[in-house]
């Protein structure tokens, strides 16, 4: 059965102090988590260890990295390595956010390099793509995400993809209020489990959890959830805050 995953992504967001008592907050009111579901928190890098240090011992809720580099290690200043997140005792890796794709100049064939780097570190990935506006309203975004998912992840093995989870996130539903309604995001991740589909097999794409992101709240993270092909959610804005996270953590449960 695939996994049920709610994702929190801080951002450049939070401070030790304030990292701390959010996640204290949180899991003073978890819910119990089913084994196929899971929690995941990824605070900046320098919150990190303290955030590893908290969830000691809280079950089925993980540390993620909002990025790691495409590098093993070397002279790359202000830069961290896959292997030093992993063993710091992060779990996941947030790859190819739109965020680092466009003010970074991440591209496809780079975020190839960093899963590498995430995977043979023993870090699972939360591979993120999703279409700019002008894509969308050209009614173009099956072919563009279809493109972001052959460049970046088609060279796996099927066996590799057992640690990948796949976040769709249009550009345009990101901290703007707007959100794909249901059947925005249900085709697309229709779509997304055919491509994989097409390349890994079906065993394969129906194991992979693909999460929808952009604007996802507790008012609309149900109906999100709802959906067949949406296994969860990759939160921005409604993370920050414990009861808006726990509200979109309790939608998963349900
Ligand atoms: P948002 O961000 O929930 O603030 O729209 C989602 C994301 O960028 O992961």
């Amino acid at each position: 059965m695939r996994k049920k995953i709610v994702a929190a992504n801080w951002k450049m967001n939070l401070n030790l102090t304030e990292g701390g008592n959010l996640v204290s907050d949180i899991c003073k009111s978890l819910p119990i988590l089913a084994e196929n579901m899971q929690v995941l928190i990824a605070p900046p890098y320098i919150n990190i260890t303290s955030v590893v240090s908290q969830l000691s011992g809280v079950s089925n809720v993980f540390v993620a990295a909002q990025n790691c580099h495409q590098e093993a290690s070397g002279a790359y200043t202000g830069e961290v390595a896959a292997s030093m997140l992993s063993a710091a005792g992060v779990t996941y890796v947030i790859i190819g956010h739109s965020e680092r794709r466009q003010y970074f100049a991440e591209s496809n064939a780079m975020l190839a390099q960093k899963t590498d780097q995430a995977l043979s570190n023993n870090l699972k990935v939360v591979f993120c793509c999703g279409e700019p506006l002008e894509v969308r309203d050209a009614n173009n975004q099956n072919a563009y995400v279809a493109q972001q998912i052959e460049e970046s992840i088609f060279h796996l093995t099927a066996e590799q993809m057992n640690s990948v989870v796949v976040a769709y996130e249009p550009i345009w539903a990101i901290g703007t209020g707007r959100t794909a309604n249901t059947a925005q995001a249900q085709d697309m991740h229709s779509h997304i489990r055919a491509v994989l589909s097409a390349k890994f097999g079906a065993e394969v794409a129906d194991s992979t959890s693909i999460l929808y992101g952009g604007s996802c709240k507790p008012s609309n993270a149900a109906e999100l959830f709802a959906c067949q092909d949406v296994d969860g959610g990759l939160i921005g804005g409604a993370s920050l805050k414990a009861e808006e996270f726990l509200g979109i953590i309790y939608a998963m449960t349900k």
